[in-house]
């Protein structure tokens, strides 16, 4: 990373200079504005250090200036006396930082990495929205249809925040992906992702596992243990089935939220959360709401940010663009050779209505390419897989390619 010093002290300046290129950054040094809007211009430099009180004026204004011609470009403000006045201008011209002096090399690092951590995400989201376009997959996430195009939307908006996101959608609908996804595009990707399942385990033990639990704190606890709150420390915690917890939990549970501290069972300690929230729900949360199963308030605290995920069959467009990206996945686990599709295989997918969704595809996929000899998966394999149902409705149904052209000539 290019770096310019802006520092009248001749001293100061050679130690920032040094501790810059020992964080393996390229440092550049003036002393005046002058000569600082020159090294802008030239150097172009990604990151300014400032000093505030220069021979020639301001150093504020260098930053200002040079982040009015690219908005990139990041800055830290350090100064000999700090005034608030200073802190508040200084944030204003768009500073990351505003420091003291003298500073300490481990101050300069957080800086460093906080902007690396930057650069990287938006160098992610950028590779991430160029892969949308091309093959219709946001991370993990397959889908071209408009309801999935909203979403992928979405997702990408609120993965840049911080606020809590309630998940909604059918079972295989994609809620876990999604999770997994906002954690991918957000600022928290190298920290831990934990998932979560609160239906999964008995309604007893659950705060012991999220919030973790002191010695002796009850009969069996023998080891202090860590909960998953403290585990995505810096991360993601995704609560699946969060209708599951019990009530008295889910009161605790908006209370760490709303505190940003948790204290572990049979702990006096109180711990600094700091975690982002994904839940998660397959059921109809208003619903859930009514028949006591989710407590209103802390519904409205997990539902900042609401993503309902449509079912497989509200996006029907979506089904040979989900089946040939499994079939992909997995010629690419077993190698046998399949390498497509016969139409009307994929015409008797297409005619299914899906009730467990895309796992369920995913599994049909599976299945099918495992009874497949030879290169195409064909109908009779999916003749074979495929419920009773799905098969009289296939039957029933006139192949796409003639609907669609009923369809246009309705039109004329
Ligand atoms: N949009 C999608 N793109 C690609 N794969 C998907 C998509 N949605 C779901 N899947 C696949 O379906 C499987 C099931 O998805 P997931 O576990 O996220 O569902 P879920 O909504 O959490 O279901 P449940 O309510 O049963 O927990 C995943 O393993 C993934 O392979
Ligand atoms: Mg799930």
């Amino acid at each position: 990373m290019k770096v310019l010093i802006v520092e009248d002290d001749l001293a100061t300046r050679k130690g920032l200079e040094e501790s810059v290129r020992d964080l393996g950054g390229e440092a550049r040094s003036v002393g005046t504005v002058k000569e600082a809007a020159r090294a802008v211009e030239e150097f172009d430099p990604r990151l300014l250090i400032v000093d505030i009180h220069l021979p020639d004026g301001d150093g504020i204004e260098i930053l200002r200036a040079a982040r009015e011609t690219d908005p990139d470009r990041e800055g830290i403000v350090i100064t000999g006396q700090g005034s608030i006045d200073n802190a508040i201008e200084a944030l204003r011209a768009g500073a990351v930082d505003y420091l003291l002096k003298p500073l300490r090399p481990a101050q300069l690092e957080v800086v460093f990495n906080r902007i690396a951590d930057r650069r990287r995400l938006e160098s992610e989201v950028e590779t991430l929205r160029a892969e949308l376009q091309e093959t219709g997959r946001l991370g993990d996430l397959v889908g071209r249809s408009p309801v999935m195009t909203q979403i992928f939307d979405v997702i990408r908006r609120v993965a840049k925040s911080n606020a809590p996101v309630l998940i909604t959608g059918a079972s295989g609908s994609g809620k876990e992906v999604a999770a997994r996804t906002i954690h991918r595009l957000s600022r928290r990707a190298a920290k831990p992702f934990v998932a979560f399942n609160c239906g999964a385990i008995s309604p007893t033990l659950i705060e012991s596992e999220l919030f973790g639990h002191e010695r002796g704190s009850f009969t069996g606890a023998d080891k202090r243990r860590v909960g998953y709150f403290e585990e995505a420390a810096g991360g993601t915690l995704f609560l699946d089935e969060i209708t599951e917890m019990g009530s008295e939990l889910q009161v605790k549970l908006l209370r760490v939220l709303e505190d940003r501290t948790l204290r572990r069972v049979g702990g006096s300690q109180e711990l600094k959360v700091d975690v982002r929230l994904i839940s998660a729900t397959n059921r109809d949360p208003h619903d859930a709401i009514k028949h006591k199963k989710l407590r209103e308030d802390l519904y409205y605290r997990l539902n900042v940010f609401p993503l309902a995920l449509p079912t497989l069959a509200e996006r029907r467009e979506d089904i040979s663009l989900l089946a040939e990206y499994f079939r992909k996945m997995i010629e690419e686990q077993e190698r046998a050779g399949v390498a497509g599709w016969d139409p009307k295989a994929l015409e008797m997918l297409l005619a299914y209505d899906w009730p467990g969704n895309v796992r369920e595809l995913r599994n049909i996929v599976h299945r099918a390419y495992v009874m497949t000899e030879g290169k195409t998966i064909r109908p009779d394999v999916m003749h074979a897989l495929l419920p009773k149902a799905a098969r009289a409705a296939a039957a029933k149904k006139p192949p796409l390619k003639q609907k669609a052209a009923a369809g246009a000539a309705r039109k004329k």
